[in-house]
């Protein structure tokens, strides 16, 4: 079974550990933001804005719209997007991506956009399969010499009887299947199934039946109803990525690729039109669901005017995810051109943005937030050095007050302490710059480091 490879992409490390206290949106069940849940803090009118993005995600609604976070630096724009991830569910892609990371010097900025949006879409695929399931009540495995190798010895045959509550049917059974019963080492009492065409063969469980001491670490489960012969619906999610990759495997590279493992890094065009034709024809059959996922591109106005505008087109597509976009730009220069948008962006895809802004905190506010943080890191902090870190908050960014209190912690910590004090938090504050210090710091060295 395939399930979906990446939920939150491949994010730097800073992007993870930062937000890794925020669990959902904190609202209430009509939607209401409670000031102080689920790891966030304030901010309310975006949070409710937010749970009605996820709302209209969730029930198909937000089809040739993006979402734009647009606000200050350290306002939580990429909170709140890993706070809408979390509130999708587990079912629902998210990816996630910087506007910095589609350039690259392997591939285009264009294909790196159109894999991150094909890992944004999933494919619920609905199956039904033939096959035999039951309790094993007797196993016969018979042994015969193997076909390369004479002095070798593996399974030729076996005669299995499997049972249900209401039937009993006893099979004889290949090489194939006889040799993953022994690799799978199946023996009675385990309930198992077994595909009546490709003849693969799983371990559900063991049965309650044969149960009789509470001391194994397996599954189990009851002894399975109705006929041993079965249509049994399996689902699975993949993405439409995932579907481009196998064809592609499939199709290209052959025999060598398969020895080699070979991934290839670009899929042709005609690949991903089989894919999906091919899951649209699910679609109808009612073999298949898409469940739109959501792209979230931080730090948007990185994007320059082509993968804008790949990003407009793409959006008038049938098979499109949702695409919530960050960015702490007013009117500036659209990337590669010399005209100035607001957040730096082309008209057509102005016109399709909802438009969620996030507020400065206030002090208090941000006090709650730098709590949330200590706990996460598991660590106390006095209340004299949360009032420093306050202060640098409301004075510097937000972002550097959270840095610095990990970094305090760490330091606390390793000092044989879990509280972080007053001078761990100065001390740390003293060595580290802020941006905006550091950019000072360089001015001055400018005329030499230039010649
Ligand atoms: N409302 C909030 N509740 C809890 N934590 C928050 C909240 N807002 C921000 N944070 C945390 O504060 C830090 C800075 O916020 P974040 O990175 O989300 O800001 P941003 O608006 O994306 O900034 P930038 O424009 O610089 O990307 C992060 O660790 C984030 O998780
Ligand atoms: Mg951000």
């Amino acid at each position: 079974m395939v399930e979906i490879e990446e939920v939150s992409g491949s994010s730097p490390f800073e992007r993870v550990g930062a937000h890794s206290h925020i669990r959902g949106l904190g609202l209430d069940k009509d939607g209401k933001a409670r000031p102080v849940a689920d790891g966030l803090v304030g901010q309310i009118r975006a949070r409710e804005a937010a749970g009605l993005v996820v709302k209209m995600a969730k029930e198909g609604k937000l089809s040739g719209k993006a979402i734009l976070l647009a606000g200050p630096p350290g306002t939580g724009k990429t909170a709140i997007a890993v706070g809408i991830a979390r509130e999708l569910g587990e079912d629902v892609p998210f990816i996630q991506l910087s506007g910095a990371e589609i350039y690259s010097t392997e591939r285009k900025k264009t294909e790196v956009l159109m894999e991150a949006m094909r890992k944004a879409i999933g494919v619920r695929i609905r199956e039904f399969r033939r096959v035999y399931e039951g309790e094993v009540m007797s196993l016969d495995v018979k042994m015969g010499s193997s076909v390369y190798n004479p002095f070798i010895k593996v399974p030729q045959s076996a005669t299995i009887k499997l049972k249900t509550r209401d039937d009993e049917k006893t099979l004889k059974v290949g090489p194939n299947v006889a040799r993953q019963l022994v690799e799978l080492g199946i023996s009675e009492g385990d309930v198992i199934m077994i595909d009546s065409e490709d003849g693969r063969v799983s371990k559900v469980g063991v049965s309650k039946e044969a149960v009789m001491f509470d001391l194994t670490s397996e599954s189990v489960v009851p002894r399975p109803e109705g006929p041993v012969l079965k249509d049994k619906e399996f689902t699975y999610i993949v993405t439409l990525d995932d579907l481009d990759r196998m064809v592609s495997r499939r199709r290209g590279g052959g025999l060598f690729s398969l020895i080699l493992g070979v991934e290839t890094k670009e899929i042709d065009p005609e690949v991903r039109a089989m894919v999906d034709k091919q899951v649209r024809e699910w679609v109808e059959q009612n073999k298949a669901e898409i469940i739109p996922g959501v792209m979230f591109i931080d730090d948007a106005h990185l994007m320059d005017i082509e993968a804008l505008s790949f990003i407009s087109r793409a959006m008038e597509g049938e098979l499109v995810p949702i695409i919530i976009m960050a960015t702490n730009r007013g009117i500036t220069n659209i990337r590669g051109t010399d005209v100035k948008a607001p957040f730096g962006m082309p008209l057509d895809l102005l016109d399709r943005l909802v438009i969620i802004t996030t507020d400065k905190y206030t002090r208090d506010e941000v006090g709650e937030i730098l709590k949330i943080r200590a706990a996460e890191e598991g660590i106390d902090i006095d209340d004299k050095a949360l009032e420093i870190l306050k202060d640098e908050g409301e004075r510097r960014s937000l972002r550097y007050a959270v840095q610095i209190l990990g970094i305090a912690g760490v330091k606390a910590r390793s000092e044989g302490r879990d509280k972080i004090t007053e001078e761990d938090v100065k001390e740390v504050a003293e060595r580290f710059s802020d941006v905006k210090d550091a950019i000072q710091h360089l001015k001055k060295y400018e005329g030499e480091l230039l010649t």
